[in-house]
């Protein structure tokens, strides 16, 4: 039996794992085709993990982070790609097409993969971290990088979808927000409950939609109760809390450099809705938060900072007040997706010569 190999096989590798992916587990309350087939790489099922030391500098009874960047591609994205691919496989496509500040490259480029569709994504030049650049093209996907904003190369991809047979899987699809609601439904089934609040950084907004609708559709048979929900923007590239469009976006969170959010309106919604708001914090708040997160063990890329960011300027400034409330961050990459945000901003690590004298001095010093 040693060396015997596990037959190959769907069933078996379902078998092998208690969790099947957010089709597997919450089907039932998304709305996709009823024959659709999932490709899933497994995603969700992230940590809610707790931060007392957050919680008690803010003066909340709680604070956890959903741990998104612990999907299989690095981000939250992963939960809403494989809704979008299995319901593109199911209506017959062949390839697929996104714009992408990197993270929904990365993802879509991993599910096409799995699918064995055509994968083509747009990113603006210049202004992609690393990590993501990388996922995209480990994954074969065909990277075109446009002298433009990320703004301009969603509204090439949506003209492009309109002549072409390519599906769309930037968030305008909305089996990408039937997807990334299941992230509301994981947090109420850890909790037993919506926390009082949830915080979360907002780009092209689909995600902060997504969770609008997740915890209402929750509470509405499980009465599960609904969170206030705060949104982040970066100063330099916060639209919504401009209340205009900004044609040149500018932040060190290259995820949310935004001007013109696709689901802006809907954002807004669910933050009035939910009795929370929008607010912007500046780049220095996001990447202090960025490293108070990393002094608690939890690496994330700039942009996942926000949401602790947004919460530690609105308790700062008197305009929050947490006691008694649970808290839940959401930080949506890792941090290993934008490692020069943190090599560029850290001092050089020392060098010695390897011997042990020069090790103990130093160490001595
Ligand atoms: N955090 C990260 C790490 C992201 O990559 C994004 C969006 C957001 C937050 C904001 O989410 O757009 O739903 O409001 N990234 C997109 C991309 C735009 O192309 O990867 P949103």
């Amino acid at each position: 039996m040693g060396n015997a190999r596990p037959p190959a096989g769907g069933p078996t590798i379902l078998a092998m794992n208690t969790w099947p992916g957010v089709i597997g587990r919450y089907r039932d309350w998304m709305e996709l085709a009823e024959d659709v087939e999932a490709v899933t790489l497994l995603e969700g099922n992230t940590p809610l993990v707790p931060l007392p030391r957050q919680a008690l500098a803010l003066g909340a009874a709680a604070l956890y982070v959903k741990y998104e960047g612990l999907n299989p591609s690095g981000s939250f994205k992963d939960r809403g790609m494989t809704a979008a691919i299995s319901m593109a496989v199911h209506d017959g496509a062949q390839a697929v097409i996104c714009a992408s500040t990197g993270n929904t490259a990365a993802s879509a480029a991993a599910y096409a993969a799995r699918a064995g569709l055509r994968c083509i994504v747009l990113v603006p030049r210049g202004k992609v971290a690393t990590g993501k650049l990388g996922g995209a093209l480990a994954h074969a996907a065909e990277v075109i990088q446009v002298e433009g904003s990320f703004d301009q190369a969603l509204a090439m991809v949506t003209e492009l979808t309109l002549e072409r047979p390519i599906a769309l899987v930037n968030s305008i699809n909305p089996y990408r927000l039937e997807g990334q609601k299941t992230a509301a439904f994981e947090i109420c089934d850890t909790l037993g409950r919506a926390p009082e609040w949830l915080a979360l950084p907002v780009g092209n907004a689909g995600n902060i939609t997504s969770y609008w609708m997740g915890f209402k559709q929750y509470d509405q048979t499980r009465k599960t109760g609904l969170p206030r929900i705060l949104g982040v923007q970066a100063a330099g590239a916060a639209p919504l809390v401009l209340g205009h469009p900004v044609d040149q976006p500018e932040t060190a969170a290259t995820a949310i450099r935004i001007g013109r959010p696709a689901r802006g309106p809907q954002a807004l919604q669910a933050a009035s809705e939910s009795g929370g708001r929008i607010i912007a914090v500046s780049d220095e708040a996001i990447l202090e938060a960025q490293t108070d997160l990393a002094r608690d063990g939890l690496w994330v890329e700039p942009a996942s900072a926000a949401g602790l960011a947004g919460l530690k300027h609105e308790v700062a400034s008197g305009a929050l007040e947490l006691a008694g409330a649970t808290v839940v961050c959401v930080c949506t990459g890792h941090g290993l997706k934008d490692p020069d945000a943190i090599t560029s901003r850290a001092p050089e690590p020392r060098v010695i010569p390897a011997d042990m004298n020069s090790l103990r001095a130093l160490i001595d010093s």
